[in-house]
């Protein structure tokens, strides 16, 4: 049965670890071909050795990194069908204590280099043939997270923003690059159960003088779907997201998030 990203195109940032491992998974399952990016290159090379994929050591903040991706992608292929925008940062800090280099640091990776890798991508989609199957020449599609409404966490002013930035970025692009018959969406997620959030659990748990796992266990006991989000609860639909099923949707931030964000 053919699958439903046969012929598809994708470069993945942040595709070594939580959600972009378990999308490239999904995806090369559903017949992607990928090229998978991440600042842990070991990392990267043994998920795309085991998924018979490329992968690209890069740092996303890099303008040359940035460079070397799509470089690649292009020599590759000819042409890259669809970007997923993933890699992103955290750091738990009290609103009051918050430095201005940690700032800068989450919202270079989150936010800045987020809108240049999305730069990168629409400036050499709009370039390409059409999508075989399809009218659009690419799909930008962005991680950004139910932290983007809500004032996102209390310890995360900073991530807050930059997610909020993203849904910003993702419907601009939307907007600007209809006309090239490209498409920007963006997936929410809530509290997943990855790396990054275990990094999240215990710097929180610390700061309230918590055991480690009680900011885990607190956070996803108010869930409306009664469990914990898995990276792959993720993946379902960033793979809807890349596929010619979601040709018509542009400008969407999506929440994948068991219903956290209505919830608490
Ligand atoms: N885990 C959650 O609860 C959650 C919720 C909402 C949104 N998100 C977002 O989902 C995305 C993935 O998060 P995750 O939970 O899978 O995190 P993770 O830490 O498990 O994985 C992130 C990956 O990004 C890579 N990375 C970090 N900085 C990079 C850089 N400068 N250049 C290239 N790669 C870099 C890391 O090496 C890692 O492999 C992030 O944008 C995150 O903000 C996560």
């Amino acid at each position: 049965m053919p699958g439903r990203l046969d012929g598809i195109h994708a470069l993945i940032t942040g595709a070594a670890g939580g959600i972009g491992a378990a999308c490239a998974r999904r995806m090369a399952g559903e017949g992607a071909q990928l090229l998978l990016a991440d600042l842990n290159g070991e990392a990267a090379k043994s998920l795309s050795d085991e998924l018979g994929q490329a992968s690209v050591q890069a740092d996303v903040t890099r303008a040359a990194d940035i460079d070397r991706m799509f470089e690649l992608a292009y020599r590759r292929w000819g042409r890259l069908d669809v970007l997923f925008n993933n890699a992103g940062i955290a750091e738990a800090r009290r609103l009051l204590e918050l430095t201005q280099e940690e700032w800068d640091r989450t919202l270079a990776v989150n936010l800045r280099a987020v809108f240049f890798v999305l730069q990168a991508a629409a400036k050499r989609m709009r370039q390409q043939a059409p999508i075989a199957g399809s009218e659009l020449r690419g799909k930008l599609i962005q991680t950004a997270s139910i932290a983007a409404y809500r004032g996102g966490l209390a310890i995360m002013a900073h991530y807050g923003a930059s997610k909020a930035g993203v849904v910003s970025i993702t419907r601009t692009a939307a907007q600007v690059l209809a006309a090239d018959r490209i498409t920007s969406n963006c997936v929410c997620p809530g509290a997943v159960d990855t790396a990054m959030w275990k990094k999240i659990d215990a710097e929180w748990s610390e700061l309230e003088g918590w055991r480690i796992g009680e900011a885990w266990k607190r956070r996803t006991s108010v869930v409306p779907l009664g469990r914990a989000e898995t990276a792959d609860d993720v993946a379902g639909v960033v793979s809807f997201l890349a596929s010619r099923d979601s040709d018509y949707m542009t400008g969407q931030a999506v929440n994948v998030d068991g219903g956290l964000v209505m919830g608490n």
